[in-house]
């Protein structure tokens, strides 16, 4: 595991934006799994401009994104479908077909979830996944004690899930208890995996990330597991991790010899 401490939001940024572009560059064909959020949105506003200023070819690009809530249309303002078309899809021009979200409608919800999963593995699986992580330690919707091999399902949101977003929602507007997401096995299989977490809030889950044991209980812990997972800090963000010090040291020993 990489763990980087970046100097504020806006290097993390920098920095995660930089890695997706020179993948692209190595391979126009890029597969990318999404995140939604508040973390990601800088990652998309370079995106966008390295796009616009003619640096990036979005064209081939795939996209699969985590997850998505049941019950929101399409084009409601608190949907994924609609935050990823503002956020990032309108303004890298992907080709419509090339955008996948996992299914929250129809009669046949697991099938159309083992649908999302072969998706993914006929794209040729994901090169890039980008995640955040919530304050409850959860990747996608896999809420605590989520189990470790899941796969796309549909999710419960717990009340810390829940209380952490009803800030979008307008007084009496109802919120999604239920979300159909990527499980953490189907996230472990991404190529590689960039994660970024800002704020004090999100500490608590860092730490039981990258230096508690691997548990059910704080499903970013998994990420143990995966053999190319980065993570882009911010300060409040790495303020709990024990081994603060020695990330700093292995960054400057990474930088000086040319990463
Ligand atoms: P946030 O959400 O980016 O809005 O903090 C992250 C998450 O819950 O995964």
């Amino acid at each position: 595991m990489r763990v980087i401490e970046c100097s504020s939001q806006d290097q993390a940024a920098e920095l995660v934006a930089a890695e997706i572009l020179a993948a692209l560059r190595q391979k126009p064909g890029l597969v990318l799994g999404l995140a939604t959020g508040s973390t990601p949105i800088g990652v998309y506003q370079r995106l966008i401009a390295a796009k616009r200023a003619g640096a990036a070819d979005f064209s081939r690009v795939r996209t699969f994104n985590l997850d998505e809530y049941i019950g929101l249309p399409a084009d409601h303002p608190q949907s994924y479908r609609h935050f990823m078309r503002a956020q990032l899809f309108d303004g890298i021009g992907l080709p419509r077909h090339h955008v996948h979200f996992p299914p929250t409608d129809g009669n046949d919800l697991p099938g159309a979830c083992r649908a999302y999963e072969q998706a993914i593995k006929s794209a040729g699986g994901i090169d890039v996944q980008l995640l955040g992580i919530g304050s409850n330690g959860h990747i996608g919707f896999n809420e605590p004690t989520s189990s470790l091999a899941s796969r796309t399902r549909v999710k419960t949101l717990t009340d810390k899930t829940l209380a952490d977003n009803a800030r979008f929602y307008g007084k009496g507007e109802a919120q999604p208890q239920l979300a159909t997401t990527m499980g953490v096995g189907t996230i472990l299989e991404a190529r590689r995996i960039l994660l970024q977490s800002f704020g004090t809030k999100k500490a608590e889950a860092i730490r039981q990330a990258v230096e508690g044991p691997v548990s059910s209980f704080w499903p970013a812990s998994a990420l143990q597991l995966h053999p190319d997972v980065t993570f882009f800090l911010d300060a409040d963000s790495a303020s709990l991790l024990t081994m603060r010090e020695y990330y700093r040291r292995v960054r400057k020993n990474e930088i000086e010899l040319g990463g």
